[in-house]
């Protein structure tokens, strides 16, 4: 079921988008060469604490997953890509890390991925970021009033193959609200002017995520870490965005 917001609901989301924003930053600051992971999450445990949030990964077990994930942050490390389980992993130079974040903050979720590289970067993977990153914006402008959800699909999608990457199609954006992951789902590729209309109030994440190799993925023993089936590096970014009669509302946007 879809579920549009008010604009008074919109401004209550801020809360939780302010929160996951800055706790990505922090966790930014934070990644360099000899950290763990697990000391990652552990950080972001004690923000959520601080700030009276609630995370939406602790006890989060979908099917797509095996048993509850257990952690508050998805640690992606190089060809890990998605809901990377935090494991005990110093970070290493040059690594190439994604860390995905959502929690809820007086009822409202909002959920965001940033992708960076620990300590000396190779070029390859700064430009892997970037296009992850240029195709959220491509889709954050797709997400006006009177698009479709294929709209997004198709801006995120042509990022993807301008740059000559495949695109894998069994994850991707999704309605955000109460709980994080609801309808519609908005796929990485697609075509313009199908799918779900886009109305003032609908508030969506719009999650990028490509692999410079393969398009197949595959799962770590833990259950959970989803990795490019080659080894290929990978990246992944994502905004929890509102869409209003005024234009797209990045919720998530990191603040001065
Ligand atoms: N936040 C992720 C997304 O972007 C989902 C992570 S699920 C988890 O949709 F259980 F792995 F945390
Ligand atoms: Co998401």
């Amino acid at each position: 079921m879809i579920e549009l917001r008010t604009p008074g609901e919109i401004d209550e989301m801020q809360a939780a988008g302010e929160f996951v924003a800055s706790t990505l930053q922090a966790l930014k600051a934070r990644a360099a060469v000899g950290v763990n992971l697990l000391d990652l999450d552990a950080f972001a445990h004690d923000l959520i604490r601080q700030r009276g949030a609630e995370s939406c990964y602790l006890d989060y077990a979908p099917s797509f997953g095996s048993g509850p994930f257990g952690y508050v942050l998805c640690t992606s490390v190089n060809d890990a890509v998605l809901h990377g389980k935090p494991h005990p992993y110093r970070l290493r130079d040059g690594d190439l890390l994604s860390l995905d974040f959502a929690a809820s903050v007086d009822g409202w979720v909002a959920d965001s991925a940033i992708s960076l590289v620990v300590g000396t970067a190779n070029p390859d993977d700064i430009e892997l970021i970037a296009l992850t990153e240029r195709a959220l914006h491509a889709g954050i402008a797709a997400a006006v009033v009177g698009n479709k959800t294929g709209d997004i699909s198709h801006a995120i999608g042509s990022v993807a193959h301008e740059a000559g990457l495949s695109v894998n199609l069994e994850f991707g954006g999704h309605g955000v609200g109460r709980t994080m992951h609801g309808d519609p789902h908005v796929s990485n590729d697609g075509r313009p002017g199908r799918g779900f209309p886009l109305k003032p109030g609908l508030v969506i994440a719009i999650e990028p995520w490509f692999m410079r190799g393969t398009d197949k993925l595959r799962t770590d023993p833990d259950g959970w870490t989803l990795r490019s089936a080659d080894g290929s590096r990978t990246a992944h970014s994502e905004h929890t965005i509102a869409i209003t009669d005024d234009g797209p509302i990045t919720l998530t946007r990191p603040r001065a």
